[in-house]
């Protein structure tokens, strides 16, 4: 089951990750063979258009999360509707995803609006960023084992899905244009 794949440390997550992703540009390959680099990796100098579909790659990425995560950020304002299924699958799905943010930052696909709403401080600021994004991810995997713990709207399910909540504004304050 893959929330028990995904249970162990954060090192498994990104393993699975990368070879899900090696997997999905192997079949892409195969399908497409002369299509260039997949976007998740461009070439570096790989043009604006393979710049555009970096940062698409990553809109994508924050869609998902953005979707999965909406219910859950609703729960610590209505402050319960705990429906434990639905907590599971959203929890898992977003730790998932959050370890394809890993490779969604490329150099090449800092260009600014329209195309994308991350500030050049990602880049700039490079060791920041990543500092925010490896909390996010540790406290994504606090989530999921308090989660599988409580299996309830409890005050430690609260507290961690508050951190994980705040994670979202700290790094939008600070990397992500309005
Ligand atoms: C480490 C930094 C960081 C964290 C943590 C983070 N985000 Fe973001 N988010 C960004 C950046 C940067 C962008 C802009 C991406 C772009 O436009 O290329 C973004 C964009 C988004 C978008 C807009 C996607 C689109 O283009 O439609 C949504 C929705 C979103 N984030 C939701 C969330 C949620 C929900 C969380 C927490 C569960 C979260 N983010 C956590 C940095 C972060």
């Amino acid at each position: 089951m893959i929330s028990q794949v995904l249970k162990p440390r954060r090192a498994a997550i990104i393993g699975l990750t990368l070879a899900i992703g090696a997997g999905c540009a192997l079949v892409a390959h195969a399908q497409n063979a002369p299509a260039p680099a997949p976007a998740a990796a461009p070439a570096a100098g790989g043009g604006a258009n393979a710049a555009r579909q970096a940062a698409d790659v990553r809109k994508s990425i924050f869609k998902l999360i953005g979707a999965n995560f909406r219910p859950l950020g609703a729960l610590l304002k209505d402050n319960g509707g705990y429906d434990a299924a639905d907590v599971n699958k959203r929890v898992t799905r977003v730790l998932f995803l959050s370890g394809f943010l890993n490779e969604a930052f490329p150099e090449n696909s800092n260009i600014g609006e329209p195309d994308t709403k991350a500030k050049p401080e990602v880049w700039t600021k490079h060791a920041e960023f990543e500092k925010d994004l490896k909390q996010f991810q540790d406290h994504l995997i606090a989530l999921n084992d308090v989660n599988e713990k409580e299996k309830g709207f409890t005050e430690p399910f609260k507290t961690a899905l508050g951190a994980v909540a705040q994670d979202c504004k700290s790094c939008h304050d600070d990397f992500k244009l309005k």
